[in-house]
């Protein structure tokens, strides 16, 4: 008969050996920063009087690119179309879930041609449910989704009124969340989803009542240090196992160590000029 091996003093601790993390393979959309530049400011982190370089740019892009091909992930592309600088952040592209493909629609001027050259790239690939939005929506910057649920921003760019009209097109909750500090515009600033269950966030980038929702549905979520967040360390990829993530984000990736998951630094140095990092460069192509 069947005895149990492990005494108590043998049980794994609340250390990396209790959790067994592994990586589910990704689709991937990214778009090379050939036309990156600094031109206009439309975030706090934007400072177009200096310099940026699409050289440096791009070598920091391809240099995440290919981690992710190293890592067993498929990276598309879409070809970038010059006068639109920040198209290098995929993220804002699109929210695809299930194959479907709610598009975005910018917030500012500056930003606006990118939805439909994005929705213009699904087309091509055949995907057939495809809905143009009535509100404003920044693709994956402000859409998250954790599990079966969307976590979605507001505050700064996407307008509330997408939430619902997510919601009604992808047919899963979604839950709204306030930002309030302008220097984490976006969702993916303030929060990565790790797991179906689990995510890291930085709570004062969020209203109270948006803390006191994530801290309801995430009891054990990793919380980040105002420094970890100020590195854009919450602008992360997680694939279940490894976490891409800004090496600067220390205290962020001791607590990832902890419950299994394997930090990877990527650095973008000169992207962070427009305000996005290793997130923002990655749209996710679910289904
Ligand atoms: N300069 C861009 C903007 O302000 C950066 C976008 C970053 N993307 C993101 N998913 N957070 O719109």
């Amino acid at each position: 008969p069947y005895s149990d091996p492990i005494t108590p003093a043998d049980r794994p601790g609340p250390t990396a050996e209790r959790h067994h993390r592994t990586a589910t393979p990704k689709r991937i959309l990214m778009c090379a920063p050939r036309y990156f530049d600094v031109t206009y400011s439309i975030n706090p982190w934007m400072h177009p009087e200096k310099p940026s370089d699409a050289g440096s740019a791009l070598v920091q892009w391809e240099r995440l690119r290919d981690l992710y091909r190293e890592l067993g992930h498929t990276v598309e592309l879409i070809e970038p179309i010059p006068g639109l600088p920040d198209m290098v952040f995929a993220a804002n592209g699109a929210t695809v879930v299930d194959g479907k493909v709610l598009a975005a629609r910018f917030r500012h001027m500056e930003r606006t041609a990118e939805g439909p050259a994005y929705l213009a790239w699904f087309r091509e690939q055949g995907y057939t449910e495809v809905h143009w939005p009535e509100f404003i929506n920044e693709g994956e910057g402000d859409y998250l989704l954790a599990g079966r649920r969307l976590l979605a921003g507001t505050g700064f760019r996407t307008d509330p009124r997408s939430h619902a009209e997510a919601q009604e097109f992808f047919g899963v909750p979604v839950t709204g969340l306030s930002l309030v500090d302008p220097r984490f515009y976006h969702l993916d600033t303030a929060l990565a989803v790790l797991s179906d269950d689990d995510i890291m966030y930085f709570p004062e980038a969020f209203s109270a009542g948006s803390q006191a929702v994530l801290r309801e549905l995430f009891p054990d979520a990793i919380l980040a240090t105002e420094a970890d967040a100020e590195v854009f360390g919450l602008n992360a990829f997680c694939d279940g196992r490894h976490v891409l993530l800004p090496s600067t984000a220390t205290h962020l990736s001791a607590q990832l160590g902890k419950r299994g998951y394997e930090p990877i630094g990527i650095d973008l140095p000169e992207l962070l000029k427009a305000g996005g990092g290793a997130k923002c460069c990655t749209l996710e192509l679910r289904g």
